[in-house]
């Protein structure tokens, strides 16, 4: 199959009006995180029954159509047998992986990071691809400061997501471009909007300009937010705030904008996904999810590590999954948390 085809059949198996992206790709001091706050030792064993415990959730794929996979779970299987990413494919599941190596300071331009990983990159991505993996995953992370991000990192930080995004299409794999504004901070919702904008400006212009094609693309962007510190903003506002940056940055060609869940509590991510969703008009992008938090945390804390509680985590992360699921066509009600 030619790459073109390669990559255009990913999209179509990826992209559609009801489903999205579980992202259980941690690194292993952001899992250990994890797992330290139920209490849990982050050996291979505990993140290989983790990971194989959602994907193995029944009725899944009625709602995920894509997972973001660590490399240690590239290659790990099931307690019953085959690969983990098979076990997603059995579940019409495309799997993918993440392949950034973190990120470090950026010189030149004080408070910026810029984060690592594109030397050997296509030797990388041609062993991932043999594993399984249809699609990558790259975050670049943008800390708002009164002087962050700089002009200067804003577009340090789009060219090398654009360098990564290039390199992934020329050998078939569907690049998820990941520009993710962070939520610390006292910052209003308006300097979330304004540097939000110029950053998803800057990753667009990169993007053309390293020729990646916009149909062949995921966008995965940081929802119009507050600062953490600041006070907390309404679901309307939310979404319009969000919905008028997407408009005036992200070219009509992207299939999808998955919105990570960025330290939003599981129920206020579902809450604003559906606003946005309600609100959307006539979007030419679908409007969905790559959650991590949210959708793993209610479900990391009812298992606690435990066997028996295996299937009280499944309930609770397919509930998350089908409430967002209903948030993507604005059909969801606080009320249906009760069920
Ligand atoms: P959160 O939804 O927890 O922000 O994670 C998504 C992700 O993949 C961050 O890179």
């Amino acid at each position: 199959m030619s790459v073109q085809s390669e990559l255009k059949q990913t999209i179509q198996e990826m992209v559609d009006d009801h489903r999205g992206i579980l992202a259980a790709d941690e690194s292993h001091p952001t899992i250990a995180r994890r797992f330290k706050a139920i209490d849990v030792e982050s050996s291979e064993e505990n993140r290989r029954d983790w990971r194989s415990l959602l994907l193995t959730t029944a009725g899944l794929g009625d709602y995920i159509s894509g997972v973001i996979l660590f490399e240690e779970t590239l290659g790990q299987k099931s307690e019953d047998g085959p690969p983990l990413p098979e076990v997603a494919w059995n579940q019409k599941i495309v799997p993918g992986i993440k392949v950034d190596k973190g990120t470090g300071p950026l010189s030149g331009a004080p408070g910026d990071l810029v984060t690592r990983g594109l030397d050997g990159l296509g030797e990388r991505l041609k062993g991932y691809k043999a594993r399984g993996a249809r699609f990558a995953k790259w975050r670049e992370v943008y800390p708002i400061d009164r002087h962050n991000p700089t002009l200067l990192g804003r577009e340090a930080n789009a060219e090398v997501l654009a360098r990564y995004a290039a390199v992934c299409q020329e050998l078939g794999i569907v690049p998820i471009v990941e520009p993710e504004v962070l939520m610390d901070g006292d910052h209003d919702i308006d300097r979330c909007a304004t540097v939000t904008e110029q950053v998803l400006h800057a990753v667009f212009h990169a993007l053309d300009r390293h020729h990646v094609a916009f149909e062949q693309m995921i966008l995965k962007p940081n929802m119009v937010l507050p600062g953490k510190a600041c006070r907390r903003a309404e679901p309307d506002e939310v979404a319009e705030a969000t919905l008028q940056v997407m408009r005036r940055a992200v070219p009509a060609a992207v299939p999808s904008i998955n919105f990570l869940s960025g330290g939003q509590g599981a129920e206020e991510a579902t809450v604003n996904l559906n606003a946005i969703n309600q609100l959307h008009g006539n979007a030419p992008w679908q409007l969905s999810i790559s959650y991590g938090r949210a959708l793993q945390q209610p479900a990391l804390h009812a298992w606690l590590g435990r066997t028996e509680n295996r299937e009280a985590a499944q309930q609770a992360l397919l509930k998350r999954a089908r409430l967002n699921s209903l948030a993507r066509k604005g059909e969801y009600d606080p009320a249906m948390e009760q069920h």
